[in-house]
């Protein structure tokens, strides 16, 4: 082993990286290819006296991928896979590996079975990219991964997985060298996990009467019961086959909100008494755990048997999208706020978390829970999920906790990640894959030694709109392969190119297992810049660009129309359609893309406040680039103000004669996006003396669809102001009561 290793080292510094790339998602932290090739035959036997199940897996993937069924041996032979557990081998962390692929041989170097398990994942990747020849290139590769939390997430109460599908799951995380699976066992509309002391659980609690069907405002039902849990038995069963994947199983109990199938189990642990039924509607909902006495108890008991069925060393307790309102009027809260000296219903949900977090910390376990789990004070040990956004880890950091990156803004993957009208209904959003991989777990802000604190990424699959296995399937892949990446920390956000080209490769081998998948990449996208007052759109195509034809008056594009050759300058409005071609026949659905010039499109403009960072794409530009966000994609070509107001102002350059004012907004109250409360215009000849000249109401604001006009009589001046209010504190009885709500706002119009 030692001469083989030392041979290699010394042959590649000399001959360094220049052969073929090969197509590997995570990208290793270093790999060295060299000229020549192992030929993987029949003769070869795999050797591992030390990672017995490691080499079984091995063995049935091979013959999985190549039809050989290479035998296990206990000693080296002249052609050999070696297994090479090594426990003085500290060069890596404990999940690094070596890998080394030589004429005869290939060995596996790590000090833990989990770093052998890597290693033999990279080489499943390697030998099924060259399953034709089944030779595989001469290469050294190690490798050890940048987070120790990586982490993806399935929601198994709005739409329930068989056992079986939830161990193809963790077969894809595995394959991608993902290591927590956290597992959503428990919501509104229903509790998923048998609690031997409390069958009613899962009797009453794991049905419904009827599921949601469409757009959620649409309001439509199916009329069809629903259901499932999962038995004891079966929890074990998945996580051992987790733990032989080396995936750590962490199950989300959720308390104090998204509660309500217990409480149709057990409505004397509400405020009111209930009655309640099992949700069949999505969102969030005002009837949550009352903090009595009683509600402990049972959640102590669900906590006694779910540290039973899983050996991690977490229990998620939710936290989130817990509203106050039942709270604030329950004679029994108001007594105990003011029993425990606390100040508000804030505190009571500190007191709440706080209080399980004890018990669980008794248990010799700890906590995870969303970031309102920071609402009125951190429990002591607690580890923050921060999803609203990054703030929440952020904060955890600074003040020494823990923290799991995981924001809707990156790493929603129920959010849509291609053109809405192309893909499966989802939640809405617009998380493509170069989103996705752009990600950085770590914020700027934090120090070194408080960016330790950041345990790594996570993505969440929640199924509100997700109902069977397919779509499931659909919606991780690729985007799986972006998190692979930036939790293994090798993703290069500016070589993005050069990861879709590896996608693409991978694509092929969904194919072959017959993995669903969006072709998301596949279609043609649309990039605007606005670059010293010239407006260019740019189309895209993980496929060349030079097949996508294009019209520029509305008209559907054929073969004949104009070939894309270089970004298209826009200096009217007009509306532009592409489509990709092959050999004369369309190959993607075709893009639509219209441009309203305006007086003020391409001028200068500033903002007083800044959009928050995740909805900033574009910066104050976006609302003057002559494009009206759509309001399906709520992620692109918007600005996100968060808690803040809009306060922009435009200069024309010279008097300007205008008398209109023209903008979007959105109301997503589920997303935290409300409509403004006010829109103010005001105009000034010399910048600085403002005067006002028209608004909207509210009330007009609300009887809008979101398009906001504002006209008045003919004015002259150089600068315009326009502001726009944000909504404050969201009320009551909603998304995310309490915090600050987000206006979402594109485009200023100005004729
Ligand atoms: C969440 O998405 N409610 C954590
Ligand atoms: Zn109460």
């Amino acid at each position: 082993m030692k001469y083989i290793k030392y041979l290699f080292f010394s042959f590649f510094a000399v001959v360094g990286n220049s052969y073929a790339q090969q197509n590997l998602i995570p990208q290793p932290q270093q790999i060295d290819i060299k000229s020549g090739n192992l030929y993987l035959d029949r003769n070869f036997s795999i050797v591992g006296k030390g990672s017995p199940e490691e080499a079984k897996f091995l063995q049935k993937n091979i013959k999985e991928i190549t039809g050989l069924e290479l035998p296990i041996s206990s000693k080296d032979a002249k052609k050999s896979i070696i297994l090479n557990l090594d426990a003085q081998h500290t060069a890596f962390s404990n999940e690094g590996y070596e890998l080394i692929v030589a004429a005869n041989q290939i060995t596996i170097t790590a000090n833990q079975n989990r770093g052998i398990f890597y290693g033999i994942q990279t080489l499943l990747q390697l030998i099924e990219e060259n399953r034709s020849s089944l030779n595989i290139p001469l290469l050294l590769i190690q490798d050890a991964p940048k987070f120790a939390y990586r982490g993806m997430h399935l929601d198994v109460s709005r739409h329930f997985f068989s056992t079986e599908e939830v161990k193809q799951y963790l077969d894809y995380l595995a394959a991608y060298k993902i290591n927590k699976f956290h597992w959503h066992l428990t919501d509104d509309q229903g509790w998923r996990i048998e609690i031997k002391s409390h069958p009613k659980l899962t009797e009453v609690g794991a049905f419904r009467k009827e599921s949601q069907t469409g757009p959620y405002a649409a309001m439509t039902f199916d009329g069809k019961p629903y259901g499932g849990f999962y038995t004891q038995e079966q929890i074990k069963d998945v996580v051992a086959y987790a733990q032989a994947l080396h995936i750590e199983v962490i199950p989300e109990i959720e308390m104090p909100g998204h509660a309500q199938a217990v409480l149709a189990a057990y409505p004397e642990l509400s405020c009111t008494g209930g009655p309640f039924e099992v949700g069949t509607t999505w969102g969030v909902m005002d009837d949550i755990f009352c903090p009595k006495d009683e509600t402990f108890a049972l959640l102590e008991d669900v906590i006694d048997e779910v540290i039973t069925l899983f050996p991690s060393k977490y229990i998620h307790i939710g936290g989130d999208e817990a509203p106050k309102t039942r709270w604030k009027s329950c004679p029994h809260c108001q007594e105990l706020i003011k029993k425990e000296g606390l100040t508000d219903e804030l505190e009571l949900q500190s007191y709440f978390i706080t209080r399980m977090e004890k018990y669980i910390n008794e248990k010799g376990k700890s906590i995870i829970g969303w970031d309102e789990i920071l609402e009125g004070g951190l429990a002591p040990n607690a580890t923050v999920m921060s999803w609203t956004g990054i703030q929440g880890g952020i904060h955890a950091a600074k003040t020494g906790h823990d923290a799991i990156m995981t924001p809707t803004s990156h790493l929603y993957f129920d959010y849509y990640q291609g053109n809405p009208q192309t893909e499966p209904l989802a939640f809405g959003g617009d998380t493509r894959l170069d989103k996705v991989y752009s990600f950085n777990p770590i914020p700027s802000e934090l120090s070194a030694e408080e960016a330790k604190h950041i345990l790594g990424p996570q993505a969440n699959m929640w199924t509100e709109y997700i109902t069977n296995f397919k779509q499931v399937q659909h919606m991780l892949f690729p985007r799986l392969m972006a998190l692979s990446e930036v939790a293994w920390g090798t993703s290069k956000p500016d070589d993005y190119k050069k990861f879709e080209s590896r996608v693409i490769q991978h694509l092929k081998v969904l194919d072959r297992k017959g993995i669903n998948y969006s072709k998301a990449i596949y279609e043609v996208i649309g990039n605007i810049k606005l670059v010293d007052g010239q407006l260019t759109y740019t189309l895209s195509t993980a496929n060349d660009p030079k097949h996508i034809r294009y019209t520029i008056d509305g008209s559907e594009p054929s073969s004949a129309s104009l070939p894309y050759v270089s970004p298209i300058n826009i200096d009217q409005s007009q509306t532009i359609k592409a489509t990709y071609f092959e050999n004369g026949k369309p190959i993607s659905a075709t893009i639509t893309q219209s441009f309203d010039i305006s007086k003020s499109t391409g001028k200068n403009i500033r903002l007083v406040e800044q959009p928050g960072e995740a909805y900033s794409t574009g910066g104050a530009s976006t609302l003057i680039d002559g494009v009206f966000g759509d309001k399906q994609y709520f992620g692109k070509n918007w600005l996100g103000f968060n808690g803040k107001d809009v306060n922009a102002t435009i200069d024309f350059g010279k008097e300007t004669e205008f008398s209109t004012v023209k903008l979007s907004s959105l109301d997503r109250k589920g997303s935290w996006i409300h409509f403004p409360k006010e829109v103010r215009v005001s105009i000034s000849k010399d910048g600085s003396q403002y005067e006002f000249v028209k608004g909207l109401s509210q009330a007009e604001i609300i009887d809008s669809d979101g398009d906001l006009v504002v006209t008045f009589p003919v004015q002259n001046a150089r600068y315009i102001k326009v502001e726009v209010l944000n909504l404050g504190i969201i009320p009551d009885g909603q998304a995310g009561a309490g915090s600050g709500a987000w206006l979402f706002v594109d485009e200023i119009s100005v004729n």
